[in-house]
């Protein structure tokens, strides 16, 4: 085996999604805390956003300022190097999570047991089964009163739309929780509750013996030698290449707070979560074993210091091996681009490192060369795929409110775009710019920045829309008519792509029905 296949089969690089409050963070923190990388919890709380500060961005800001080194927290764990890719809590940041989730090879989802399946869990769920992305499932909060584990096996079978397979299993719940049964290794590691540190556990293996009457009490050893029984009865052995086809979900318990089911977790994550995968380039397929050197930018991170106007651009390495300071092409400009200190994240440090792997993450500092989605390569041209942009869900337009700097607004708006805080669409009926966000808070990002970085002034206009869909048909006749009737509707994305502005869900149904050979997208991508 060469140097390059020995450490893609160590990587694993993946995400934690959730609803906001469901155990994302403190789950990222136990895993790192298992996992070594850290030693005592409270590490990555300092980067999340509260869900209270709407209307205090700049708060917000300062908190991700300090998120640019937990961005990526990756670490080793026995043979497996570790790739955590954090993703914005905040639902007004979901188009962040998003382009992260390009990025990642497969998902955590967390989710609260008493509150099941939640809005935002379904939102993701849905972007995972879009690019058949293997998901395992944690259900936490069990100290807490929650519904019932087989009702809850329903829901997110039902909720989610996914095949599950518990590979651990609660012994009791709420104040009676006492921990879970490892169904994967047919164990049981019953540790002392803690929130901060990890401390000593029973071991036990033989779940008909007595002893575990001792261990947990009649009634709870009764209870889980039935509920294993009926798990046996009910579910097919779990096979994990349906989890690797992202058909079946392996689902965990625990309490993340209290440390139980998280090592659970990661010991059987290591072991079936998949190696780096092989991405889909406009050109061809790119398999992470080649060894000429490509990869990606999916996020890119503004410095908010005006006095130093640099961002950190982060690249997934898909292919090949990444070296300091080799030169590689930028394919969008043509140019080649050698990198002398491109960043790694090691359990949340940042430090200059020499070279990368397929399913490392790494930084670039950028003065601007970079936008979402541009692709490196050690010379082919490869356009990566799979970097989509949502249909928005608030709409604006946008102002100039200082005419003297028009071409600092214009510079701006271009720049913030190409870093995907917002879309903009530009209407072909009167001109006019369009901004489309996922929450309010972009707006105020926007307005803020292009004032403090551009030294611009916008104002925001209201509009009325209800979608914005890109429109497409294989008969162009159609699409011309389409767009000569739907005049006044008709804008155009950063790409030049057609987009058609809905203002009620009335309208773009006739539309759809008017149209039958015009495909609406509520994505970018198709
Ligand atoms: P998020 O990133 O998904 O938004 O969730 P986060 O981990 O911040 O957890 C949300 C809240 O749930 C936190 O409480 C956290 O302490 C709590 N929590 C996480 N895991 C468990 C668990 O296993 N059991 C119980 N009972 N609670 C859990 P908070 O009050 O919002 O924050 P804090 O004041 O505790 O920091």
């Amino acid at each position: 085996m060469t140097e390059l296949q020995e450490e893609i089969l160590k990587r694993r690089t993946f995400a934690i999604i959730s609803h906001p409050d469901a155990g994302k963070t403190t789950l990222t923190e136990k895993l790192l805390l298992f996992g070594g990388a850290i030693h005592v919890a409270g590490a990555v709380k300092s980067n999340k956003i509260k869900k209270t500060a709407t209307s205090d961005w700049m708060e917000i800001e300062k908190q991700r300022g300090i998120s640019v080194a937990t961005s990526v927290m990756g670490f080793n764990y026995g043979d497996y190097k570790i790739n955590i890719l954090d993703t914005p809590g905040h639902q007004d940041f979901a188009e962040d999570t998003y382009r992260t989730l390009t990025a990642v090879d497969s998902v955590i989802i967390a989710v609260d047991v008493a509150k099941g399946v939640e809005a935002q869990t379904r939102k993701l769920m849905e972007v995972c089964r879009m690019r058949n992305t293997p998901v395992i499932i944690f259900v936490n909060k069990l100290d807490r009163e929650g519904v019932d584990a087989f009702s809850l096996l329903d829901e997110l079978e039902q909720e989610l739309k996914i095949s599950v397979r518990p590979l651990s299993w609660p012994i009791g719940m709420g104040q009676r929780f006492k921990g879970v049964y490892n169904i994967y290794e047919e164990k049981l590691d019953l540790y002392t509750p803690s929130k901060q540190v990890v401390t000593e556990k029973i071991e036990f293996s033989d779940i008909n013996s007595p002893e575990l009457e001792e261990i947990i009490g009649d009634e709870d050893a009764l209870q889980l030698r039935t509920d294993l029984e009926l798990i046996e009865g009910v579910y097919p052995e779990f096979d994990v290449q349906e989890y690797l086809d992202g058909k079946l979900a392996p689902v965990f318990f625990g309490s993340a707070l209290n440390n139980f089911g998280v090592k659970e977790l990661l010991d059987c994550f290591v072991q079936i979560a998949p190696t780096p995968r092989p991405i889909k380039t406009e050109e061809r397929i790119v398999c992470p074993e080649e060894e000429s050197f490509s990869g990606f930018i999916f996020k890119i991170h503004a410095n908010m210091d005006p006095n130093h106007r640099s961002c950190i651009a982060f690249l997934k390495i898909c292919s090949g091996k990444f070296e300091r300071n080799a030169s590689y092409k930028h394919v969008r400009n043509g140019k080649m681009m050698k990198f002398s200190s491109p960043t790694a994240f090691m359990a949340q440090k940042k430090s200059t490192v020499d070279e990368a792997y397929p399913g490392d993450i790494i930084g670039l500092p950028d003065t601007g060369n970079f936008k979402i989605g541009d692709t490196l390569t050690g010379g082919e041209d490869l356009h990566f795929r799979g970097i989509p942009s949502f249909s928005p869900e608030m709409f604006k337009y946008i102002e100039n409110a200082d005419p003297m700097k028009t071409k600092q607004l214009n510079k701006g708006i271009d720049q913030l775009m190409d870093e995907g805080v917002a879309q903009v669409f530009t209407n072909q009926f009167n001109g006019r710019k369009i901004i489309g966000t996922v929450g309010q808070l972009q707006f105020e990002v926007i307005q803020y920045r292009l004032l403090h970085e551009y030294g611009a002034q916008c104002k925001w206009e209201p509009i009325n829309l209800y979608k914005a869909c890109w429109i497409q048909s294989e008969d162009m006749t159609e699409l011309e008519n389409f767009k000569r009737r739907k005049f006044q509707y008709m804008a155009v994305d950063k790409e030049g792509r057609d987009v058609f502005l809905a203002d009620s869900g009335y309208v773009l149904m006739m539309a759809q029905q008017d149209f039958p050979k015009i495909k609406f997208h509520f994505t970018s991508e198709f």
